[in-house]
């Protein structure tokens, strides 16, 4: 059965039905996935049996390459390629994927990493049944679209430091969440008990990078600039007075994630939404810490054109 798109009344996104997970997909199907995700940035896969590990996995490498997402998070997985977002406790106390119920603020996947994702896969195995968190998305091509043409003059030149470094005092590695404190401080134990445990199990894991990249880019597919920078992760443009880069990333922080253009997922169980990494921010609310919540999360890598900045922050 061929996919079935059906547009979402809301600034970007759309409903797929029939995909099989179960079954390789056609190139037809394919074709319509990517021509879909182009114009729409979101898709709910909805409707479908619920995928294996392999088939999820399978699926996302016909859009790319993947990011070993697990490795990045300091996790022990099988399957380096998921993410296992979730809220959930190993036997030894240490969290299974990468725990907390914080809120995260606006990000783009992955862009503190030189390879950047391209399309992140984003799948609800389990989902809180009280007060489930949305996961909201903001259109980056709109953005673009709505700057003023000497606003944009000015932003082509620049580059941005984009990390989630940085957070604890004593300068070791940690996630920086931003919003609820209680939850930057959940992150930050899982991280510090998986660097524990995986010192004594003798696991080696990459630390975590961060990146420069041009506050602008051109998307690879679609050959439509976007605006790149984030509330969550962008740190400070290169080269700037602190003050001004500070101003400056406040009201890109508000440009890009105006509410109307902006789409709030309410998630059903078994939902897989595909979204263009690039071409979207995405946030996510907080929820009850008592309650599970257990997600399956890939990206396609995609590696920005080289520049001046690039050789400087793959050596700090
Ligand atoms: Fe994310």
């Amino acid at each position: 059965m061929a996919i079935e798109v059906k547009p979402l009344d809301a600034a970007l996104g759309a409903i797929v039905l029939g995909w099989n997970p179960k079954t390789e997909l056609s190139g037809a199907d394919e074709a319509a996935i990517r021509q879909a995700l182009q114009r729409h940035q979101v898709l709910v896969f909805r409707g479908h049996a619920q995928p294996a590990d392999k088939e999820l996995v399978r699926f996302a490498y016909r859009f790319g390459n993947l990011i070993k997402g697990s490795e990045w998070f300091g996790d022990i997985d099988p399957v380096a390629e998921i993410l296992r977002v979730n809220n959930l406790v190993g036997a030894d106390g240490v969290a299974e994927g990468t725990g907390a119920s914080s809120s995260l603020e606006w990000h783009a996947d992955y862009s503190y990493v030189p390879t950047v994702g391209k399309e992140s896969f984003l799948e609800a195995v389990e989902i809180p049944a009280k007060n489930p968190p949305q996961t909201c998305f903001a259109n980056q091509y709109a953005a673009f679209e709505k700057l003023p043409p000497a606003m944009v003059e000015m932003l082509r030149p620049l580059y941005a430091h984009h990390s989630i470094t940085g957070y604890a005092k004593d300068g070791e590695q940690e996630l920086q969440i931003t919003g609820a404190p209680q939850g930057a401080a959940d992150f930050r134990e899982s991280f510090r008990a998986k660097k524990e445990r995986n010192a004594r199990l003798g696991v080696a894991r990459p630390p975590i990078p961060q990146a420069v990249h041009p506050v602008i880019i051109r998307h690879p597919d679609t050959g439509r600039e976007i605006l790149y920078v984030s509330k969550g992760i962008t740190r400070n443009i290169i080269g700037m007075p602190h003050d001004e880069s500070s101003a400056l990333l406040k009201e890109l922080a508000a440009l890009s994630t105006r509410p109307e253009n902006v789409y709030a997922h309410d998630w059903q169980a078994g939902d897989m939404v595909m979204f263009d990494t690039l071409g979207t921010l995405h946030r996510r609310d907080a929820w009850d810490p008592a309650e599970r919540r257990v997600m399956r999360q890939l990206s396609t890598l995609w590696t920005p054109p080289a520049h001046a900045h690039s050789a400087a922050a793959a050596a700090e």
